[in-house]
């Protein structure tokens, strides 16, 4: 065994390690009830994600590429998420809570010799590690599904975190992105998911893009104009969608005054101006970018301007360079349970001077979700593939709800253009 082969195999056990340590928060700072209740028909009890977050460790690591008997092969149906709509799950006869610790535990265990045990190269699914990263996201993914549905919970507040840093420099404005090709999406990051595959070369025009997300104190404005009143702002299913769902401002604000204020984890004070908005479905993002005289970036452009190297003419891993993000560069892994004033993270920022592109809100763009071309599903198609078409818009750079393991410069969400208890906003571009 080399040296190399044992550091990844620590690295992979400290990064299940830390995944766990979330899960667990999430979990534990509430009580049984609280974990069994469904807080909004948008998402799943707390305790289905707990069980299935060891589920799909189990069928992964234990049972594939561990070839181990299975733990519990009686509760694979009701862990299945497409067997059963998130509306449908309180419903179902899940593990108590107690067995679900009980269970995760026990699969957690099993995987940890497995580790030890396993080829981390040769077949394609465990080459660096692969299945072990993926389970790895697949927990965070969920921890930050778990930390939205805390947003939508009501009762006493039950998580808390230090602020996040204030601003540290001016950043207003736009950047101009010159046009030319440049290589998106990857061919070579190890744990780079299937729709981040295969690198290509992409010609993207000149264009502007804002250098920060837009703000809380921008999107009020918006508001305050009778933004969501007019229909020239927006595309005819988001004005459907505006007046079916009566919308008129971002989830979780209310009215303070003349002003607003936000509700955060159970806790409603005044929203700050400088902040990016949060919690706006793509509908409201494409209407305010419209009322701006803007538009929403395509993914190409965003992906240009988070990852290309003027210097070099190469794409980066994040806009700082190739470095794993630290608590310098970007607001991750629910450090800070809110997005940090725009001009917090100088040293997050791209080389062309965009800020704030990995971490703080998902960032809608444009585009719909499809696969790249030379795109081939591994190692399910249930990731991504199933998702492909018009159906779903894309999401890029993570939320501080996201764990550094779960974004990169090329990692891709998606979700419904209506949704918005997700950790949503977005930034304007404009054609050069
Ligand atoms: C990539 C966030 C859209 O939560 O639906 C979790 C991730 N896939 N379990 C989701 C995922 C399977 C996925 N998103
Ligand atoms: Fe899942």
């Amino acid at each position: 065994m080399t040296i190399e082969t044992n550091r990844l195999r620590d690295l992979v056990a400290t990064e299940l390690g830390r995944a766990r340590d979330r899960t667990t928060l999430l979990t534990e700072t509430v009580d049984d009830g609280d974990l069994i209740r469904q807080h909004s028909p948008l998402m799943s009890p707390l305790v289905w994600d707990l069980a299935h977050v060891g589920n799909q460790e189990e069928l992964w690591l234990v049972r594939d590429v561990g070839g181990r008997e299975p733990v519990r092969r009686d509760i694979d149906e009701l862990y299945d998420a497409f067997k059963h709509a998130r509306r449908d799950r309180p419903q179902l006869p899940l593990l108590e809570p107690g067995e679900a610790r009980k269970y995760v535990a026990t699969v957690r265990d099993k995987v940890l010799d497995v580790l030890d045990h396993a080829p981390l190269e040769g077949a394609r699914l465990v080459e660096r590690a692969f299945a072990f990263g993926m389970i790895v996201q697949h927990e965070q993914q969920h921890d930050e599904t778990m930390l939205a549905t805390h947003q939508l919970r009501t009762g006493v507040p039950v998580l808390a975190a230090p602020p996040p840093p204030a601003a540290a420099a001016r950043v207003g404005g736009e950047v101009l992105i010159p046009g030319g090709q440049f290589d998106m999406g990857t061919s070579t990051e190890a744990w780079a998911l299937d729709n981040e595959r295969p690198a290509h070369r992409v010609d993207v025009q000149a264009f502007y893009i804002d250098r920060a997300p837009v703000t809380n104190g921008a999107y009020a404005a918006f508001i305050d104009a009778g933004g969501y009143d007019d229909p020239r702002w927006w595309t005819p299913a988001g004005w459907d969608h505006r007046q079916a769902a009566g919308l008129f401002a971002p989830q979780h604000w209310v009215r303070d005054g003349a002003g607003w204020a936000h509700t955060r984890f159970g806790r409603t004070s005044p929203i700050v101006p400088d902040e990016p908005v949060v919690h706006v479905c793509w509908y409201e993002a494409a209407a305010y970018a419209a009322w701006a005289g803007r538009r929403l970036p395509t993914e190409a452009e965003w992906e240009k301007a988070a990852r290309w190297d003027p210097a070099t003419g190469r794409s980066r891993r994040y806009p700082w360079g190739d470095e794993t993000p630290t608590a310098e560069h970007a607001n991750l892994g629910q450090r800070h349970l809110q997005p940090a004033p725009v001009g917090a993270y100088p040293a997050g920022a791209s080389p062309l001077g965009v800020h704030q592109l990995i971490g703080d809100v998902w960032e809608w763009v444009s585009t719909d979700f499809h696969g790249y071309p030379g795109f081939a599903p591994f190692p399910y198609r249930e990731y991504s593939e199933v998702f492909f078409g018009p159906d779903y818009k894309v999401l890029r750079g993570g939320s501080f709800g996201t764990d550094q393991a779960a974004v990169r410069g090329t990692f891709r969400n998606w979700d419904y253009p209506i949704r918005r208890q997700i950790f949503s906003g977005f930034r304007c571009a404009r054609d050069a």
